[in-house]
């Protein structure tokens, strides 16, 4: 059954269907309204590297809908480190799911794990690949914010080179005609190759390394940590540490409402001072993991949101 690998397995109308779906179930996620849509359904956490809001919020969007979670856990506390492949634990957990949401350190292995899964896999990060159930609670709340995608200027700053959450997002935006202006030092900007492919696809591309410049015309300010993790080298990391710091004073001649966005976690490259201002939605962002991958969770199990959510009938 497929799964969510790249934004290429949705179409716009299919992305913007999750968005509504996304957008009738948050009574559900604040708690506020049960409605076991998943009941009987196990989701399988198959999680390689770190995380706190991917796994957890997949967690809590199956809980929310009456589902129930089984979870791989610590890696070293797993058949892992007795040398099981890839390959024979998706295939395992394959026939204890319904669904599997996975994150793993190599690029290309949540497409592998989805060729050796009968069960669908919703990539939850993929190296420095991609990150999509990540760019669908961004789009989630970009249109939140302000009630379209289409034709924002959004800038992508910082880590552009290992950022996956940034290489899934920048494919989406070009896709519903956003400018895109990719603020970063030399050496993390956006791979050569996917920023032909965008431009082959129509996007109006600006590069630069000037991320304060950059904020005037932005209707969306998208901050990312540098990878620390992905650099074979900690001297090369050492020269683009500490390379962006957005600070509440650099905010004064920005749009009123322009939105700063983070998929967290931010090391030093958003100062607190920005958190009480009126731009900051990375919290929010968060959030809004839980709705969007409920309403993905939905999708791929095949189970229909109601229209009428806790309405009149
Ligand atoms: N945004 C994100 O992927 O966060 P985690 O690494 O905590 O899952």
């Amino acid at each position: 059954m497929p799964g969510l690998i790249t934004m290429d397995d949705l179409t716009n109308d299919e992305i913007l269907q999750v968005l509504n779906d996304a957008e009738r179930l948050l009574p559900v996620a604040r708690g506020e309204l049960y409605l076991p849509l998943l009941q009987g359904k196990i989701l399988g956490n198959l999680f390689f590297e770190p995380s706190t809001r991917t796994r957890m919020s997949f967690e809590t969007a199956m809980k929310r809908l009456g589902g129930d979670v089984v979870n791989l856990g610590d890696v070293n506390t797993s058949s892992v480190v007795k040398g099981e492949t890839l390959f024979d634990t998706v295939q395992m957990v394959d026939g204890y799911t319904d669904i599997i949401a996975m994150r793993h350190p190599r690029q290309g292995a949540a497409q592998y794990a989805q060729d050796a899964a009968r069960v669908p896999i919703l990539n939850g990060g993929d190296g420095a690949g991609h990150h999509p159930t990540q760019t669908m609670l961004d789009l989630f709340t970009i249109r939140q914010a302000h009630g379209r995608l289409e034709g924002l200027n959004v800038v992508l700053a910082g880590d552009l080179r290992y950022g996956r959450t940034v290489h899934s997002l920048s494919h989406a935006l070009t896709r519903f005609g956003c400018t895109l202006t990719f603020a970063s030092p030399e050496l993390l900007k956006m791979p050569a190759e996917i920023v032909s492919d965008l431009r082959a696809h129509g996007a109006n591309v600006v590069e630069t390394d000037d991320l304060l410049g950059s904020l005037p015309g932005a209707d969306v300010v998208y901050m990312t940590r540098i990878q620390k993790e992905r650099f074979a080298d900690e001297d090369e990391y050492a020269k683009v540490a500490g390379a962006y710091k957005l600070h509440a004073s650099n905010l004064e001649h920005v749009k009123e409402g322009m939105i700063i966005m983070h998929p967290l976690p931010r090391v030093d490259e958003i100062h607190p001072s920005v958190d009480d201002t009126r731009h900051a939605r990375y919290f929010e962002q968060a959030f809004n993991g839980v709705v969007a991958r409920m309403a993905l969770l939905c999708r791929l199990l095949n189970v229909d949101v109601p229209a009428n959510i806790g309405g009149e009938a």
